[in-house]
């Protein structure tokens, strides 16, 4: 059977850096679009610029990049040919629109415009859209999640809780987030839909703290504060750009479950994420 010419977008991130490598593997046609140059040593990989239309039609898209930009690529994606899309957004516009701290809203509601102008758009457009939902995505050390935490770990010798942190959680690693993508893309019967994207493994979040320490080979050290000394440290750390998005919304979360469901993803197109949370080893 023909296997169709793949567009993607937002390749140059860390689910792309698995993405790209297994597309390469199924013998298809490639296009990266991207702001930046991305250079793959692989054949069947070309890039051009998203600046640009696309040199040819394009059919079958997967973007990878945060889902409210899409809006703006709307016209692109058309002239482009686009006719099946598959799309990451996050299970965060099932939980922050609620949050106390207005930053987590707005991030909520923007992946929610997202998800909204997608379903329009599709219709409008005769494209097939799917939509997917990956809890907190982790990878080999080169996250933003899990690298936060081994980045505490090693700084500090121990991480700091509030409470018993036993708020649940289901990280998913970035390889099953991009095997998912070409899932959707190849499941023809599949369209329409928006599917969450959870991790193998369910634990708590002092459980997922305490498999990061035994990753670095450090001996568990996990004191719990109360929410003021928090509060007194983050309005510290706030001042620090890399940090100024981190809240007490965050920390609160420690004690609630964060569970969603894939098992539909699992059904329709043989989602199957790795048993076990954690990790090839992440640098000291
Ligand atoms: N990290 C998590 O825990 C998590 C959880 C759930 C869902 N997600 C979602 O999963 C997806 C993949 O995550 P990721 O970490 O691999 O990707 P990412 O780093 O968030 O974004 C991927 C790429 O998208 C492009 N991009 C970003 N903003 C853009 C804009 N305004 N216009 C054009 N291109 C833009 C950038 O590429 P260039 O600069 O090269 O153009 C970037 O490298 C994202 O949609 C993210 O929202 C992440």
């Amino acid at each position: 059977m023909h296997k169709p010419h793949i567009g993607v977008l937002g390749a140059s991130g860390l689910v792309g850096s698995f993405l790209i490598p297994l597309l390469a593997g199924t013998d298809q046609r490639i296009t990266v679009f991207s702001r930046r140059r991305i250079h793959w040593d692989i054949d069947l990989i070309s890039w051009q610029p998203l600046s640009a239309p696309a040199r040819e039609t394009i059919t079958h898209w997967i973007s990878l990049f945060p889902i409210w930009v899409l809006p703006e690529y709307g016209d692109w994606l058309t002239d482009c040919g686009a006719k099946r899309l598959v799309a990451l957004s996050s299970t965060s516009c099932l939980v922050k629109d609620r949050s106390k701290d207005p930053y987590e809203r707005e991030v909520a509601r923007k992946l929610a415009d997202g998800e909204s102008f997608l379903r329009t758009w599709g219709a409008a457009r005769g494209v097939d859209w799917i939509i997917l939902r990956p809890t907190l995505i982790y990878g080999d050390g080169n996250d933003k999640n899990i690298s936060e935490i081994a980045a505490i770990v090693n700084r500090l010798g121990f991480f700091p809780l509030l409470g018993k942190a036993r708020g649940k959680r289901q990280p998913v690693h970035a390889q099953d987030v991009a095997a998912a993508c070409a899932a959707a893309l190849d499941a023809t019967h599949v369209v329409n839909r928006a599917y969450n994207l959870t991790g193998g493994e369910t634990l708590t979040y002092r459980e997922m703290v305490v498999r990061v320490f035994d990753n670095l080979g450090r001996k568990p050290m996990l004191p719990s504060f109360p929410e003021w000394i928090f509060a007194l440290a983050l309005s510290g750390l706030r001042v620090i750009p890399r940090y100024r998005h981190w809240t007490m919304a965050m920390v609160q979360r420690m004690n609630r479950d964060l569970v969603f469901d894939s098992s539909e993803a699992v059904h329709d197109f043989g989602y199957a994420p790795r048993e076990k949370f954690l990790i090839k080893r992440y640098r000291k």
